[in-house]
């Protein structure tokens, strides 16, 4: 796959991939402390936004274990990147496809985040052939989880203490939809 299926639109945003000019706006939410908090990793510098650039605005091939496909959000009507949403693709063969996002906190408390998931949920089920669409989180990302719930994902485990994050260990929800579910849910 080249990623023929972006750009695409939604009530309120154009979802497109990225390019070597959303330097700023990938940094202004990548850079942030209160966004890497539940990723497991430190904010990414300024120069780690540019590599990641390079990679995301070639798209993706979508065959192998690993490969992925991360989308730029963007309000209509706005030039600007304020959040995106990533599909992975766990296990090739078995149709397991993992969705995350982040999101430019000056751009919360909108719906953009779920309106941008959704979309891209839509399209992993339709475009991508994915059977089951899962999501990680740790247990304190309130906001992740609501997200999660507003798509009417089913929570399927709780993972306790399976991560280290400096000092905390961290715990974990995973949240998942089946293509037959999403199917019932849109009908
Ligand atoms: C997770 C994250 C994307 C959630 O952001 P968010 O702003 O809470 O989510 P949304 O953009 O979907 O906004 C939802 C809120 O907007 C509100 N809202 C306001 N106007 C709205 C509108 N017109 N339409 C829909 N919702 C609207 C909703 O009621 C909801 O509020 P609530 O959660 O208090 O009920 C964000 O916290 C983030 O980027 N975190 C850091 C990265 C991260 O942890 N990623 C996950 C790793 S697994």
């Amino acid at each position: 796959m080249t990623t023929p299926l972006l750009p695409l639109g939604t009530e309120r945003l154009l979802l497109r991939l990225f390019t070597p000019d959303d330097l700023d706006d990938l940094y202004a939410y990548q850079g942030l402390s209160e966004v890497a908090r539940f990723l497991y990793r430190p904010p990414l510098t300024r120069e780690q936004c540019v590599q990641s650039l390079t990679r995301r605005a070639a798209g993706t091939a979508w065959a192998e274990d690993g490969d992925d496909l991360v989308v730029a959000v963007c309000p209509v009507g706005e030039s600007k990147v304020v959040g995106e949403v990533v599909l992975k693709l766990a296990s090739a063969r078995a149709r397991q496809v993992e969705i995350g996002w982040a999101f430019n906190p000056e751009y919360g408390g909108r719906g953009y985040a779920t309106e941008a998931a959704r979309a891209v949920a839509a399209l992993a089920f339709a475009e991508l052939g994915a059977h089951r669409l899962f999501a990680r989180l740790d247990v304190l990302n309130t906001g992740s989880v609501r997200v999660c719930e507003r798509l009417a994902m089913r929570r399927e485990a709780h993972l306790v203490e399976n991560d280290l994050d400096d000092e905390r260990w961290g715990s974990e929800y995973v949240y998942a939809m089946l293509a037959r579910e999403w199917k019932v849910d849109r009908t």
